[in-house]
């Protein structure tokens, strides 16, 4: 076994955005003593791409506004398949954990009176998010970033972690590299927080960026922690389309909170006709399948998108209430859209799956692992409503950081199983072995290929067994990559490791689309168009069992009365029927 280095701490928190940021405040607070792991650089991190807004109902704007409205809004945007506790608690702590990050030193825009300003966004009944014009994921990340640094906790960046150590079945550890020279590194920790972020990096189109690749749900899974709804994968309706380079790249709802219009070619507002009621402000998945309808009918734009328009805003609204939005397009795409519409297409943004956690503590089911943020599930459902992941982040962050540091306390360091970290090395090593011939770049882009073709937007039996081969069969030969060069930052070493977590997760994602033969929320299926009551009362769930996905339901947990009561359609969950993201849909794709 080769040399390594060993550091200890009492709370080990692995990922740098939103979440583990807030959740390392919180541990640090309790009195724990602190380490922040993250591969890339402090302040790069997923949490910047939700620009639009934190969603928290402090009724600054529109005064009817309360948490038990921002509850059903989130119930019913997931289509009541989301963990109602989290959703209560979401909705419940969200207003405090705006205020707070303002004592972090947040500015957000204001009312002309002084309070917090908040703006419309999809599915929200009323204007509920707060916001710092188009840039509020990168207000949030400035603001807590500064909180770490001002408290001193150590923040090691580009270190990647790939495995979890266990003292039988808790979790007491982790093992991984520093990408900058490849020297191997273990942390002893009494707990570990995952934050690790989404996994858009799967598909072909997306808004993440490199960092997205699942790595805290493969090491979860691996470890033995449950997956709950793989299968639910978020497109936002609006990314870039053009030029090639610049597609997926994520525009915001925000030009749709502000008043901007999604056209087709034949310049018709067609969310008028898709959902009269919300229009463009619909749920992501309504809007997201109207654009998809209307290209497969011929109404789309040149490269296979819809217009969105906000000329009728004025020049000067648009440079203040959406300048990234402008720079991006003036930049990227040379077009200014003061006077002209920008193309946009669907873009995977968001996974609503995750590791099934305790809604209060954000304890997976490993005792000493802990998880929140996108890395976590529950909260979203079948469809996660803008604005609520930031929220999300700071509500479950706060509160997994407070448990694990309290965990910590009454807790001894465990033992680190040198076994399984000569293990690690050697699957870290293999790709140097020089008995492998894949190319890691290629396959990624394979698996990719195969993940927006057959598992995205527009799901089907044939297209999704079809994908699932393919994931199989890439699995098999990511077994014999080869990377060329020494371990100092060698991107396609980083790519082949990668690659283990993101197949993984693959699979469950194809596995569990299959058996979901319904559709609900973000999970479209052309030969199931209704929704299953049946399907509506449980939840997927992915499972390692020796290394081989294996899939099993769960039933949804059950709302207390005074809850169910919010719902006048909804005695039992799945049976939602006249809501507006629920609302049957006009149009239908031709078989
Ligand atoms: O469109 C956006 O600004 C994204 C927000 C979010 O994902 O919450």
């Amino acid at each position: 076994m080769e040399d390594f280095t060993t550091l200890t701490t009492d709370v080990l928190v692995i990922g740098a955005g939103g979440a583990g940021l807030r959740a390392a405040i919180e541990a640090a607070a309790s009195g724990a003593r602190v380490d922040i792991v993250c591969k890339s650089l402090l302040g790069k991190a997923h949490t910047v791409m939700a620009e639009g807004g934190i969603a928290a109902a402090l009724g600054n704007v529109d005064s009817e506004d309360n948490w038990q409205v921002h509850f059903q809004d989130t119930m019913r945007g997931g289509q009541m398949i989301n963990n109602w506790r989290m959703a209560q608690l979401h909705a419940q702590e969200s207003p405090d954990r705006v205020y707070e990050l303002e004592t972090y030193g947040a500015l957000f825009d204001r009312t002309p009176d002084g309070r917090v300003m908040q703006r419309a966004f999809g599915a929200h009944t009323y204007k509920r998010l707060c916001h710092v014009g188009d840039r509020t994921g990168l207000e949030m990340i400035r603001s807590l970033q500064d909180r770490v640094v001002q408290l001193g906790i150590t923040v090691h960046m580009e270190w990647t972690l790939t495995r979890l150590l266990k003292e039988g079945e808790r979790v007491v550890g982790a093992f991984g590299y520093n990408r900058v020279d490849g020297s191997f590194v273990a942390f002893r920790a009494k707990a570990v927080i995952l934050a690790t972020g989404g996994w858009g990096r799967i598909y072909k189109v997306t808004s993440n960026s490199w960092e997205g690749t699942g790595d805290g749900v493969g090491m979860g899974f691996e470890a033995g922690a449950e997956v709950l709804d793989p299968e639910m994968v978020q497109f936002h309706p609006t990314g870039m389309v053009w030029p090639p380079g610049v597609r997926g790249i994520l525009v915001t709802e925000a030009v749709r909170g502000e008043g901007g219009y999604l056209k087709n070619s034949e310049n018709k507002r067609f969310m008028l006709e898709y959902d009269p009621k919300k229009k463009e402000l619909s749920s992501r998945d309504v809007v997201a399948r109207s654009i998809y309808k209307e290209v497969e009918a011929g109404r789309g734009t040149p490269h296979g998108g819809a217009w969105l328009d906000v000329t009728h805003l004025g020049a000067e609204t648009i440079k203040k209430k959406l300048p990234s939005m402008y720079e991006q397009f003036l930049r990227l795409a040379d077009i200014d859209i003061t006077k002209a519409s920008m193309e946009v297409a669907p873009t995977i943004h968001y996974a609503m799956g995750g590791l099934r956690v305790e809604p209060e503590t954000g304890e997976t089911t490993l005792p000493g692992l802990f998880a929140a943020g996108e890395v976590a599930a529950g909260l979203h459902g079948s469809n996660r409503l803008g604005g609520n992941s930031l929220s999300d982040l700071l509500v479950f962050g706060r509160r997994a950081g407070g448990a694990a540091g309290a965990y910590a306390r009454n807790i001894r360091l465990g033992r680190l199983d040198e076994r399984l970290i000569n293990q690690e090395q050697q699957t870290l090593l293999l790709p140097f072995s020089g008995e492998g011939t894949e190319n890691p770049y290629l396959l990624q882009q394979a698996l990719q290929q195969a993940m927006q073709d057959g598992a995205g937007l527009a799901r089907d039996e044939k297209g999704l067994k079809g994908c699932l081969n393919t994931v199989l069969e890439l699995r098999q030969r990511a077994a014999r990559i080869h990377a060329p060069g020494s371990r100092r930052y060698n991107p396609g070493w980083h790519t082949a490791r990668d690659l283990r977590f993101m197949l993984t997760i693959a699979e469950c994602i194809v596995r569990a689309a299959i058996e979901r033969r319904e559709s609900r929320g973000a999970h479209w299926r052309l030969d199931y168009l209704e929704k299953d009551p049946a399907l509506g009362k449980v939840n997927f769930i992915a499972y390692s069992d020796a290394g081989t996905v294996k899939l099993k339901q769960r039933p949804v947990p059950q709302m207390p009365p005074e809850l169910a009561g919010l719902f006048d359609d909804a005695a039992s969950p799945g049976a939602l029927k006249s809501s507006s993201t629920a609302a049957p849909e006009a149009k239908r794709i031709p078989a």
